[in-house]
């Protein structure tokens, strides 16, 4: 058993979460639900990212006059979004909790112990929608390049991350451990960075109204970065349960989206070597989406809210089509039209038919039990299903699985069961058993995908849930393992037609 830590990216809570966060959280859940099941312990966490200018503004545009209550109930927003989507996490942390703030007075001292924070004079542009500093020349007419809005100019004295000493460090480990960074094309990106770009980086602001203040010097606050990346730590205990941080620390996994590639996997890791600790096991930064090929903004009135997808189409459904319509890793778009002829053409025709077929012609020709195995196998091929959850590679296990469920469709229109009936019953009684041992497997391996279909599954195939719990994965995939004789339980259709 290994114990598996993985995280989300620590949301900023200036307004509602959207697709795109769903998209990295359910990314991590699918991680957490297959590394539960395969036997191991996992801590899966998610968050909100407090300490920032954006949510300050946020609060004063609400005309929310105390900071605290607005962060209260944006952060149960988030919390309860992530309820409806059924995402299995651990802990949720808060960059506002004791904990976090008891963790980054620790940091902060081992890092400035080891002489890596200096004093010096800033003098540069800032941009509050990123959160972050940028030089003249990346200004485009003034603007910050991704927000196209006016970057402040800021001159004062700082507190600054000797980042720089790290620069040869940081790319002896990323070229030690060619996993550390995923996909490759991100690997390249952040090694040009480090060589080329990186500098040493402002760690406070002074007279900010948000944010940590700095260990013995309040006049300064933490920049919200420097604080928000050590959420990693605080989840798990650092600097308030020993015990705890040292059975999750190093982290298997931070999952993030491209956009902040950067900050986890040059000033994360830097940070960590400089308070002398080890590094994640693997940091993997997937795509972006556009919504009908634009990108989603508030001003084009295309932000796509998770929840009324779930609310239409179901969790699973929505978990089901992102998975499938973009190679994990990759730029994706997200469509409505889509999911729904997805939800039609694969869950409710491949899948949902499968089964209703396959349990209606088990009640004729097998008196509604399951009968004996016998020689067909239907495969699932269990290796290349796990090794692509290794390398991180969603849309390819989900593909293995989906290959079965195609596979059991091509079965039935060979044998044609209905056809066999009449000449042989025991080979039919057959080809109903390799139908119902692949959907058993195909429910199994679909679960940390489509959680609740896959439960619908075992409960019509007359399985305890308990039992499944309770029985080791390599036996639950394994083929000809349904009891015979067990009574199926037809249920309803798995995937109603869409009104
Ligand atoms: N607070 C920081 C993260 C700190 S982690 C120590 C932050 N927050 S954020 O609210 O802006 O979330 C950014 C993350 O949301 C991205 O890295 C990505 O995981 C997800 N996404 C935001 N927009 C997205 C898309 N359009 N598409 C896919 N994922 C997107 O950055």
């Amino acid at each position: 058993m290994k114990s598996i830590y993985i995280t989300t990216p620590i949301y900023y809570i200036n307004d509602k979460p959207h697709i795109g966060h769903a998209y990295t959280t359910i990314a991590g859940d699918i991680l957490a639900r297959y590394h539960r099941m395969i036997g191991n312990s996992v801590t899966y966490v998610t968050g909100t990212d407090e300490n920032s200018q954006k949510n300050l503004e946020a609060a004063q545009k609400a005309g929310v006059a105390d900071m605290m209550t607005y962060l209260d109930s944006m952060s149960a927003l988030w919390q309860d979004t992530w309820k409806k989507l059924d995402i299995s996490h651990d802990d949720f942390i808060r960059t506002t909790q004791d904990r976090h703030h008891t963790a980054v007075a620790k940091f902060w001292g081992l890092v400035k112990e080891k002489g890596d924070i200096y004093k010096g004079n800033y003098e540069g542009w800032y941009c509050v929608g990123c959160e972050a500093f940028y030089l003249e020349s990346d200004l485009v007419e003034g603007n910050c390049p991704t927000h196209k809005k006016p970057a402040q100019k800021i001159v004062e004295e700082n507190y600054f991350f000797r980042l720089t000493a790290y620069r040869d460090a940081l790319l002896a480990h990323i070229e030690a451990h060619p996993d550390f960074v995923q996909p490759v094309s991100r690997r390249n990106e952040i090694i040009n960075y480090i060589k080329d770009n990186m500098i040493d980086v402002s760690i406070s602001r002074v007279n900010a109204s948000v944010g940590i203040p700095v260990p013995d010097d309040a006049d300064h606050k933490i920049y919200v970065w420097f604080d928000a990346l050590i959420n990693y730590l605080s989840v798990v205990g650092f600097g308030s349960d020993e015990k705890k941080f040292n059975e999750n620390w190093p982290a298997h996994l931070h999952l993030v989206g491209k956009d902040i590639l950067k900050f986890h996997c040059a000033l994360w890791p830097a940070m960590l070597l400089s308070a002398g600790l080890e590094l994640p096991a693997h940091v993997f930064a997937h795509g972006h989406f556009t919504i009908d090929g634009e990108k989603m903004s508030k001003s084009l009135g295309n932000v796509v809210n998770p929840v009324e997808v779930m609310e239409k189409y179901g969790n699973d459904a929505l978990r089901f089509h992102v998975m499938r319509e973009i190679r994990f890793g990759e730029d994706g778009d997200f469509s409505l039209t889509r999911l729904e002829q997805r939800y039609v053409s694969e869950l409710s025709n491949e899948l949902g038919n499968l089964m209703y077929r396959v349990l209606s012609m088990s009640e004729k020709y097998c008196d509604g039990k399951i009968p004996a195995a016998g020689s067909i196998v239907i495969p699932l091929d269990t290796g290349a299903y796990m090794a692509a959850f290794e390398k991180f590679e969603l849309h390819q296990a989900l593909d293995v699985v989906w290959n079965t469920v195609r596979a059991c469709n091509k079965l039935i229109d060979d044998y044609k069961p209905w056809e066999l009936a009449k000449t042989d019953s025991f080979k039919v009684r057959e080809v109903m058993y390799a139908l119902l041992d692949a959907l058993a497997r195909v429910a199994h391996t679909l679960s940390p995908f489509c959680p609740v279909t896959a439960e619908k599954i075992l409960v019509q195939l007359g399985l305890s849930l308990e039992e499944v719990a309770a029985t080791p994965f390599e036996e639950r995939i394994a083929a000809n393992k349904l009891p015979e004789g067990t009574a199926l339980m037809k249920g309803d259709v798995l995937f109603p037609r869409l009104s």
